[in-house]
């Protein structure tokens, strides 16, 4: 499905500014893009008990589902993150994607000056422990 992508980054960035990141003032945005034109967007949110920060791609994945949408309903992905390179997301966020998105949703991954890098989440995760393995 063919998707307004500097719409989505514009909607990355603007989560981003809301970041809570008093420790490591590395501020992150997400953005989801649903077939209903909705746009669910994320940033992370830091705590003192280091453990316990959220990441901005598992803040958006986590308010799809609170808001009631499945893996069915995301068209596409965006990570944002004051990187050199377009930001690669962390392992655990990774795994999330894979919970909740379909393997073949585009993510896309860029950083400040909007230099763009598309992956699916299956490339994001390839030979993943999934559901199916607990069957
Ligand atoms: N962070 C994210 O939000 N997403 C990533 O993919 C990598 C890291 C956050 C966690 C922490 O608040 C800060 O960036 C530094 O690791």
């Amino acid at each position: 499905m063919n998707f307004d992508q500097d719409k989505l980054i514009d909607m990355a960035l603007a989560a981003r500014s809301n970041a809570y990141t008093p420790y490591s003032k590395f501020k992150v945005g997400a953005s989801i893009l649903l077939k209903d034109g909705t746009y669910i967007t994320g940033c992370n949110v830091e705590n003192s008990s280091y453990g316990l920060c959220i990441c901005a791609e598992r803040n958006a994945l986590f308010q799809m589902i609170a808001k009631g949408y499945t893996k069915e309903d995301a068209v596409a992905f965006c990570i944002v993150g004051q990187t050199d390179e377009p930001i690669s997301p962390c392992g655990a966020c990774r795994q999330v994607m894979e919970e909740l998105l379909k393997p073949n949703t585009p993510v896309v991954l860029t950083n400040l000056e909007r230099k763009v890098k598309v992956m699916t989440v299956a490339e994001l995760l390839p030979y993943s422990f999934s559901g199916d393995s607990l069957k």
